[in-house]
């Protein structure tokens, strides 16, 4: 049994001192690395190692740690080129036990823009889920052939799970109703390119805010940067979840309103952030009926936004969206998706600790 006293860590950038007692018992192993790695994450402000680390929740890494993605997610889209051999060598398996189109096949195409290869399945039928098999096993088995691995599950906490029984990084594609942190990435990337920055924004978030997972990691993401502010619409059974509401949201004091009416509040809008209606969380096929329909973006109510509110949406659309909105300059949801892979190669790098 060896009981473990850590250092005293001064951090120059920050100006604090910070002291860590990890007393605990260390079994060796990755248990033992783990605390560590935590231990130096947490307490060393300012010193940047996101090799190795998996990104299971936008609250995995700091703002510094965000920054340096979305920098190199910048100069990737500059200079795409300079990139292109970058991971040669490496592998990427994606695990997808739930479909998608453009995580999938983003993070693919990400990979394969750096110069590296990709490895996976698109649903649990062709894996040896099927046969009974455990996430744990499946992904032990995984690491012996990959180097990273991006997982979706159905179920809120797998990815979490998973990530405990390996050494490679793993990266949350999305679990159930739960989180989506690479689809945050993606919107910030974009609200960047779009407004510069995220802080001092009114962004509105418009319709299934209880199951989307997408909201849930934005609006976790948004609430550490000054002068944010929420309207969340939606019908009264899709609000956003308790969770996110008191613990995110409340405790950070963001002013935000709940509201079930687009038109008067689409002028205070700096993002308006749709959503479809998630028909697969839906125990009753006739709440989804009666819900689906209920916020339709059209051109009526585009008139009601400012010139520079723009659309953004996470994409599959369903109706949620009319079609005679894609025209307008401010929808930006198709180049949002192709920001998607730019900032999915830039984690890829950092992840592997290659730049
Ligand atoms: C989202 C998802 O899977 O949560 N799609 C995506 O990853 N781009 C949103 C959705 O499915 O509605």
């Amino acid at each position: 049994m060896i009981y473990f006293l850590n250092t005293i860590v001064f951090n120059p950038k920050k100006y604090y001192f910070c002291i860590g007692f990890s007393f605990g018992k260390l079994r060796g192993g990755k248990g033992c690395n783990e605390i560590w790695k935590l231990f130096i994450i947490k307490n060393i402000g300012g010193f940047i190692m996101l090799k190795n680390r998996s990104l299971i929740d936008p609250s995995d890494f700091t703002r510094e740690e965000f920054r340096e993605i979305f920098d190199l997610g910048h100069q990737i889209i500059a200079n795409p080129e300079k990139y292109s051999k970058s991971c040669e060598g490496k592998i990427l398996a994606t695990l997808f036990y739930e479909p998608s189109t453009r995580t999938r096949l983003s993070f693919e195409t990400a990979m394969l823009r750096l110069g590296g290869q990709v490895i996976g399945f698109s649903e649990a039928a062709s894996s040896s889920t099927a046969k009974g098999e455990s996430i744990a096993d499946t992904l032990r088995t995984v690491e012996c052939y990959a180097d990273i691995a991006a997982m979706r599950h159905p179920k809120e906490g797998a990815p979490r799970l998973a990530s405990h029984y390996i050494h490679m990084p793993l990266i949350n594609a999305g679990d159930g109703g739960h989180q989506h942190p690479t689809q945050t990435l993606t919107d910030i990337l974009t609200i960047e390119r779009l407004r510069g920055n995220v802080e001092n924004k009114t962004y509105g978030f418009c319709g299934d805010l209880k199951f989307g997972r997408t909201v849930h990691s934005l609006v976790k993401f948004l609430s550490n940067y000054e002068g944010v502010r929420f309207i969340f619409i939606s019908p009264e059974e899709l609000r956003v979840p308790e969770y996110i509401r008191e613990e995110v949201v409340r405790k950070k004091g963001i002013p935000f309103e709940e509201v079930d009416q687009m038109e008067p509040y689409m002028n205070q809008l700096d993002f308006l952030y749709m959503t479809r209606v998630q028909r697969e969380r839906f125990f009753n096929e006739e709440d989804y009926i009666r819900l689906k329909d209920r916020f339709i973006l059209d051109k009526e109510k585009m008139s009601y936004a400012r010139p520079d509110t723009y659309i953004l949406h996470p994409l599959p659309r369903v109706n949620e969206i009319s079609t005679e909105v894609d025209d307008d300059p401010r929808a930006q949801y198709f180049q949002q998706a192709k920001n998607g892979m730019y900032v999915r190669m830039a984690l890829i790098l950092k992840l592997l600790g290659i730049y």
